[in-house]
């Protein structure tokens, strides 16, 4: 698989670059320390999809915010910008909980990019990804 390099230096708190890799949209959000702290808040026995959905991890691992997040201080989520229902493109910064929304048919994901409402089967997908350095990101 083609990887690429991003540069993530100009992507503020509370955030995100959308950027397009094989074809498809990958979200990079920096998040704010409300947004990770309401996706640590969660209950994890209550989520629809309770695995990681991280294509970094043993495919076992749960959802926890810590096995979402590709940094340790749990800023920087980094997932695939396509809804695990039919493949919509959901919006940021929407939805009953704080995360994405996908319009298409209704699917709300948390500030973790799991699914928690409507009719979307998993979280959203997080693929290879990994730090080259502090600012640049590479994808696959
Ligand atoms: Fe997103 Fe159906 S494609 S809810």
């Amino acid at each position: 698989l083609a990887s690429i390099r991003v540069d993530i230096s100009a992507v503020d708190p509370g955030t995100q670059l959308t950027v397009l890799w094989q074809g498809k949209p990958v979200f990079i959000r920096a998040r704010t320390e409300e947004e990770i702290a309401e996706a640590n808040a969660v209950d994890l026995s209550t989520l629809p999809d309770g695995l990681s959905q991280n294509a970094n991890l043993d495919p076992a691992a749960d959802a926890s915010d810590a096995n979402r997040a590709l940094s340790e201080d749990g800023v920087w989520l980094v997932q695939m910008g396509v809804c695990t229902h039919l493949g919509c493109v959901p919006l940021g910064e929407q939805g009953d909980f704080g995360g994405w929304f996908c319009p298409c048919h209704g699917s709300h994901y948390d500030t973790a990019g799991r699914i928690r409402r409507g009719p979307a089967p998993r979280n959203l997908d997080i693929p290879v990804a990994s730090f080259v350095d502090d600012t640049t990101i590479q994808l696959g």
